[in-house]
């Protein structure tokens, strides 16, 4: 028999031993195969931009109007920018992009993608995983550079799943889609409340995947048509997206992740708890900014049930936070915490991206012998 080295035998022995590991090694959190579309179609699948094989992309199958964009290309006096790398592309009308992967049947996984509008006003886009789908719109310019990277979530019902992403629009200028790039996905552990906190994931730990590369957070839409939520446990209730930062981009005032409110009252993120009808509980939480040039006076209004609280802060832009805390004595077995901004804010540096205060480290506890207040 052959000898076989060390690392080999290891490496035999895992295999057998675990019949799922192609599936983790698969399915480490990062970007799809060809996520960033770096990776570009032979020129004999291409016809100027228009991909005219639906297997011209590197790791993809392509449906409809699919334009490869470099950066720096020209359409018409507009400069097309591409996100992130050398490369995106363009989901033209009813348009359509999917990959296939191997997943843990039963997990919840959540999207990331960085899409930009180009000339058609209103724009959607289907992201689906059968039998979830969701149509997100991002025909709302949060960031003044014109893109911004959305969140999606869904829970697999199948060891093999197909992400698709669809763009519905009917624009009589076919080549009028949205661009797409940097598309990647994360596992979403489910978050538990504990003895020391009736908040799950109160400190916005656990949630989408943040593009390494970029610097603009990832928005996550109003949960419209999903009800998987791509921060676990929280749901954002209100019109406008809320944005996820990471510590590697911004300041977060406790451990790596925060959530950035950024379109005033319209931008709101909630949680229902059990209480107890009559017992006494105080929220804390923090209040900070997250040092993206968003200056000026900012109030956070957090309410539990029919309670509520404002708390002031003055951002210099630069990080920061302080703590609030509201008690309240709970009237329901169900209590509705839910934070807002009372302002909209600007970034000073650019005066055009949506931006606002942020709020971390959300605990709720009952107390025990609550002092009377006189
Ligand atoms: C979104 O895509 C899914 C899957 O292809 C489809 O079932 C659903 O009808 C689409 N929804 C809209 C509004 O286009
Ligand atoms: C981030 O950018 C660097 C430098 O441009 C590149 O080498 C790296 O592959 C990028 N990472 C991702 C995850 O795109």
């Amino acid at each position: 028999m052959q000898r076989i080295s060390k690392m080999q035998a290891i490496a035999i022995v895992s295999v057998l031993l675990c019949a799922t590991c192609h599936i983790a090694i698969a399915f480490k959190d990062g970007m799809f195969n060809n996520g960033n579309f770096e990776l570009s179609p032979k020129s004999s699948d291409l016809k100027g931009t228009e991909v005219i094989n639906p297997h011209g992309i590197p790791e993809w199958e392509i449906s409809g109007f699919v334009e490869y964009i470099k950066a720096g290309q020209k359409q018409g006096d507009m400069l097309l920018v591409v996100p992130e790398g050398a490369a995106a592309v363009r989901l033209g009308n009813e348009a359509s992009i999917k990959q296939r992967m191997a997943v843990t049947k039963g997990m919840r996984y959540s999207l990331t993608f960085t899409a930009a509008r180009t000339c058609a006003q209103e724009e959607t886009l289907n992201v689906s995983v059968a039998p979830d789908f969701g149509v997100l719109p991002i025909q709302t310019l949060y960031s003044s550079n014109g893109w911004d990277s959305y969140a999606w979530a869904f829970q697999a019902l199948f060891d093999v799943i197909e992400v698709l992403l669809h763009n519905p629009g009917k624009e009589e200028d076919p080549a009028c889609g949205p661009l797409i790039d940097s598309i990647a996905i994360k596992v979403l552990n489910p978050p538990k409340a504990t003895n020391l906190n009736l908040i799950k994931n109160g400190g916005y730990e656990e949630g989408p995947y943040i593009l390494p590369n970029t610097s603009w957070g990832t928005l996550v839409p109003p949960n419209i048509e999903d009800d998987h939520s791509p921060i676990p446990g929280w749901m954002v209730e209100s019109l406008k997206a809320v944005k996820y930062i990471d510590l590697d981009h911004f300041s977060v005032p406790e451990g790596q992740r925060a959530v950035e409110l950024v379109a005033g009252k319209e931008s709101a993120i909630a949680q229902v708890v059990r209480t107890i009808t009559g017992k006494t509980y105080e929220l804390s939480f923090a209040v900070g900014d997250a040092s993206n040039s968003c200056e000026g006076s900012m109030i956070v209004e957090a309410f539990a049930g029919r309670d509520t609280i404002k708390v002031p802060y003055e951002s210099k832009g630069k990080g920061g936070y302080k703590r609030a805390v509201l008690r309240f004595v709970a009237i329901s077995a169900r209590t509705r915490i839910m934070f807002l901004s009372t302002f909209y804010h600007m970034r000073s540096d650019d005066f055009a991206s949506l931006c606002g205060p942020v709020v971390d480290d959300v605990k709720l506890l009952s107390v025990r012998n609550p002092r009377r207040l006189v």
